[in-house]
């Protein structure tokens, strides 16, 4: 395959946050799951944050019902700051702050919730004719450097749109899109399968939340049907542009946590609890007792 580098820097990025999270429910009736917070801070931040170490500087976030509560997070919050001011709290007030500082955060609302495919869609004016970034708002990856940030570096190198992929249990695979690599180049993916039927899954590699694509991706998802579950996929687009132009598979070894499942965002939880120098020993200790 003949590889350019890329000749466009990705600076943009898109979080689609418009799903219904059903998964979730009832605690997703009223507010977005990406809202859930992981210890003390909203699933949405730890996924701003990684764009920002990638060197993403704008990002638009595509919300749904309940917009709100994740436009209130990023934005300044005038009371909440004169009231810790006024009690001395420092430290509070230099996280609230720096919230509010993180990056421009702009904002779409997805009307209907029609499918990935269409979330990215909803961001196509925002986007205009550069590569992109998209980094789901409910799947944490954690890895250093940042699994974005690795990603750009893939695109600037070789000028092809990049997917991230995990290795997932083979009884899983009907779970996720799964990938056929090409043999002579197995970082150069042949086919996209959006949650194979049992059995039929042609490899054990899932693509997971990250991708940085190029804009000809639009075009596709203007015309996209509705595939798998009556949704606009983002698989069945991605499959298309393949064939224009090739897409490739950024292999991620570090971990990850789809916290719009209930097991996933209990893991999340504890993973990250037990990183925490306030929290590791008491919750040690509570998971010793509970277990023998
Ligand atoms: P999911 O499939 O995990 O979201 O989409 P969902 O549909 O909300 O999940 P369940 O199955 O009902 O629990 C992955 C990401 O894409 C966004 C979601 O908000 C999530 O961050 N999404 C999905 C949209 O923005 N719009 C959609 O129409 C669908």
């Amino acid at each position: 395959m003949v590889q350019q580098k890329a000749t466009q820097q990705v600076r943009k990025a898109i979080i689609p946050a418009g799903g219904l999270g059903t998964r979730f429910l009832p605690a997703t009736k009223a507010q977005p799951k990406e809202m859930l917070p992981i210890i003390d801070k909203p699933a949405i931040q730890y996924i701003v944050e990684e764009a920002v170490q990638s060197g993403i500087d704008s990002i638009i976030i595509v919300s749904g019902r309940h917009k709100r509560a994740i436009e209130d997070h990023f934005d300044k919050s005038y009371e909440l700051e004169k009231e810790l001011e006024e009690r001395g709290n420092e430290e509070m007030l230099t996280i609230v702050r720096d919230i509010s500082h993180l990056a421009d955060i702009y904002y779409v609302r997805q009307k209907e919730p029609l499918g990935l495919g269409h979330a990215v869609l909803c961001a196509r004016r925002f986007i205009g004719d550069e590569p992109f970034a998209v980094l789901l708002g409910d799947d944490i990856l954690r890895s250093e450097p940042p699994c974005l940030q690795q990603m750009i570096a893939q695109y600037e190198d070789t000028g092809s749109s990049v997917v991230a992929m995990m290795e997932v249990p083979w009884d899983q695979t009907h779970k996720y899109g799964i990938a056929a690599f090409d043999e002579a180049d197995p970082s150069r993916i042949r086919d996209l399968i959006e949650k194979p039927a049992p059995g039929q899954a042609p490899s054990n590699w899932a693509v997971v939340g990250r991708y940085v694509l190029d804009p000809a991706i639009f075009e596709l998802l203007e015309h996209a049907k509705p595939g798998k579950a009556g949704e606009i996929q983002l698989t069945d687009s991605l499959q298309r542009l393949n064939h224009i132009s090739p897409i490739l598979a950024h292999r991620f070894t570090g971990k990850r946590h789809d916290v719009g499942d209930k097991l996933g965002f209990v893991k999340a939880t504890i993973d990250f609890a037990l990183e925490r120098e306030d929290l590791a020993d008491e919750i040690k200790k509570f998971l010793r007792e509970r277990l023998f």
